[in-house]
């Protein structure tokens, strides 16, 4: 059972030692870390401030958000470990070498320090993502990050209240997850913080710990003492309250894709002329950038852990081939066009495809599978042309006997999400009428 002090880390935003230490001994019995950061690290030096704050028994959070060359971190970071630092904190898209020859150094220097992984910063936004070249949302790099710090064992990750529940699936419960960007209810001041939480909140959606600053070292009704203490309760009650329960990455997925219209509900038909209340409107997707790149990053992760033999990435036309497009640049995998008609000029001849090695393997990728006939169709195609097609893999399989027409031709589908797993999220849904659920329910029971 930790203790409730852990739960709490002070950030010691000053210049000077004299400050930093009236700050630990107006607060100690409420807080269990202390954060120290670039700011008093540069003024007064590593050794002194760790010196100081382990005369004082209290535990330290070296925040420096290292990045550089594998090397070069690791001995930074042993140096921190050896001057008695417990939480150090590296940025992970210093890459998977760089953070696991950090973590296994530092756990050699001292078995108990944790060594955390410092995602995309929150100061970032999609704009900032696609300036520094990476093509994924900053939502969907936090995850993709935090997949990369775990396989690279890191204990844990520093995120915002707003990716908490995602990383928590991602990392696993034995992730260490600390979160910033605390105001408790009593502090109206968000200062430059966009996105908060209060301690309570923090807790029931189950932060490891939280990083909390100014409520504490600059509130204006409460010295540091009392103000340490009242969010020291309020974590103490939190603690009794049962926790939130975490939704899984296909429910946040699922989510997103409401929010971005892909999933309609009315009176539709669909393309083998049957009724539906759902109609999922996948082509919508490139026009949310969020939801697009979770769906491809969602893609990449089921492909890796299927881990199929595939050379080429076919989308089925049309639909699909903005997303297979994506994949590919997403996985390394060079695209391979099918066409719907044979081509009737330039290099004319019968073929639907063009530019490939006989025997290459094609991974099909289509964005809807209802009964599976478009994706039998391009099978076919690729097949007919020489080139091997063993798995396919679709962003919504409707579930409608695709799965085991396309078994039949030898070909296995993946998909990312289930027309059930939309249902559920729909049934749950405050702005759809209970009519709408009820032809839901009637149509589940038919489809
Ligand atoms: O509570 P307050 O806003 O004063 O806390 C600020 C502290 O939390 C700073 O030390 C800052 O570096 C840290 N932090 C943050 N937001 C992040 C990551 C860290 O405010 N996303």
């Amino acid at each position: 059972m930790k203790n409730t002090k852990s739960y709490l880390i002070l950030a010691l935003d000053v210049k000077t030692l004299p400050e930093a230490i009236e700050l630990v001994e107006q607060t100690k019995d409420y807080v269990g870390y202390y954060k120290v950061g670039k700011e008093i690290l540069n003024s007064v030096g590593l050794p002194t401030v760790l010196r100081a704050l382990k005369e004082r028994d209290v535990a330290v959070f070296v925040d420096v958000k290292e990045a550089d060359i594998p090397n070069t971190v690791m001995n930074a970071v042993v140096a921190a470990a050896r001057h008695g630092a417990d939480i150090i904190n590296i940025h992970a898209f210093g890459g998977m070498e760089m953070m696991r020859k950090t973590v296994q150094a530092a756990k050699a220097e001292n078995p108990n320090v944790k060594i955390i992984a410092v995602s995309v910063l929150t100061s970032l936004g999609d704009s900032d993502m696609r300036d520094i070249g990476c093509m994924y949302s900053a939502e969907t790099e936090v995850w993709k990050l935090a997949k990369l710090a775990k396989d690279a064992g890191l204990d844990g990750l520093v995120c915002s209240a707003k990716e908490l529940q995602a990383v928590r699936q991602i990392m696993g419960e034995d992730a260490f997850i600390i979160t910033p960007g605390i105001r408790p209810a009593w502090d109206a001041k968000k200062n430059d913080q966009k996105r908060v939480m209060t301690p309570r909140d923090a807790i029931v959606n189950g932060t490891d710990t939280m990083v909390v600053g100014r409520s504490i070292t600059k509130n204006e009704e409460h010295n540091p003492t009392e103000a340490a203490k009242l969010i020291y309760e309020e974590i103490a009650a939190a603690l009794d309250e049962p926790k939130v329960e975490t939704p899984t990455l296909n429910d946040i997925f699922v989510e997103r894709l409401l929010e971005a219209g892909v999933v309609k509900t009315g009176d539709f038909t669909l393309k083998n002329g049957t009724k539906s209340p759902i109609y999922i409107n996948v082509r919508d997707l490139p026009r949310h950038h969020g939801a697009l790149s979770m769906a491809i990053y969602m893609m990449t992760t089921k492909i890796a852990k299927k881990n199929p033999e595939f050379d080429r990435v076919g989308g089925v036309p049309m639909g699909a081939l903005s997303i297979a497009n994506m994949l590919s640049f997403a996985c390394g995998k060079s695209i391979l066009t099918l066409r719907e008609q044979a081509k009737d000029h330039g290099l004319v001849g019968t073929k639907t495809v063009e530019g490939f090695e006989p025997e290459e393997k094609v991974l099909v990728i289509e964005d809807v599978a209802t009964s599976g006939g478009s994706i039998r169709e391009a099978v076919e195609k690729y097949r007919f042309l020489g080139l091997q097609v063993e798995n396919a893999c679709v962003v919504v399989d409707r579930q409608q006997g695709a799965e085991a027409m396309l078994k039949e031709l030898g070909v296995e589908l993946l998909s990312l999400i289930t027309l059930e797993e939309i249902v559920e999220a729909l049934y749950k849904r405050d702005d759809i009428d209970e009519t709408m659920k009820q032809s839901i329910r009637d149509y589940m029971m038919t489809a």
